[in-house]
């Protein structure tokens, strides 16, 4: 009898230890992130806003009127979660810098979250 309640609880620590080592070995959502904030199926967002906590230069090129012109990309840490999603869902026309993306809810989300939560 004492040799079986052994027997269980020895059984359920080794259940618990298991579930340790799933769990630590599943990338975190900020690793999820911060692999598609640099490969998004498309070309990476650090490319145009480095760690998004800061207005990038793109370009700088002479208009017609040969005037200099910037090409920036804004920060995207601050904006809220809706319009973040709002400027990846929304088909953009050939007039816009920044290209379409076809990620999904979650891909957004991750995103989202390591650009929020980015360590210094
Ligand atoms: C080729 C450069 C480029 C790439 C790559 C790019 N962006 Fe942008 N992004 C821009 C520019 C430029 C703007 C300003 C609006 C516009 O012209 O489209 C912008 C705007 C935004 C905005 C809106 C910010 C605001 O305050 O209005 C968000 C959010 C954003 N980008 C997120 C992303 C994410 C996330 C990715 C990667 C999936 C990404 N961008 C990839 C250039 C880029």
């Amino acid at each position: 009898m004492r040799i079986a309640k052994f027997a269980i609880l020895f059984l359920l620590l080794n259940i618990s230890f298991a579930k340790d080592i799933i769990n630590n070995s599943f990338i975190t959502e900020y690793e999820y992130g911060a692999m598609l904030y640099e490969n998004p199926r498309g070309i990476g967002c650090n490319k145009c806003h480095d760690r998004g906590d800061k207005s990038v230069v793109i370009a700088k090129y002479k208009d017609k009127k040969n005037e200099t012109k910037t090409l920036k990309a804004p920060p995207i840490n601050k904006v809220s979660y809706e319009k973040f999603v709002d400027v990846l869902t929304t088909k953009r026309g050939s007039s816009n810098i920044m290209p379409s993306y076809f990620l999904t809810d979650d891909e957004i989300k991750s995103i989202y979250f390591y650009i929020k939560n980015l360590k210094k």
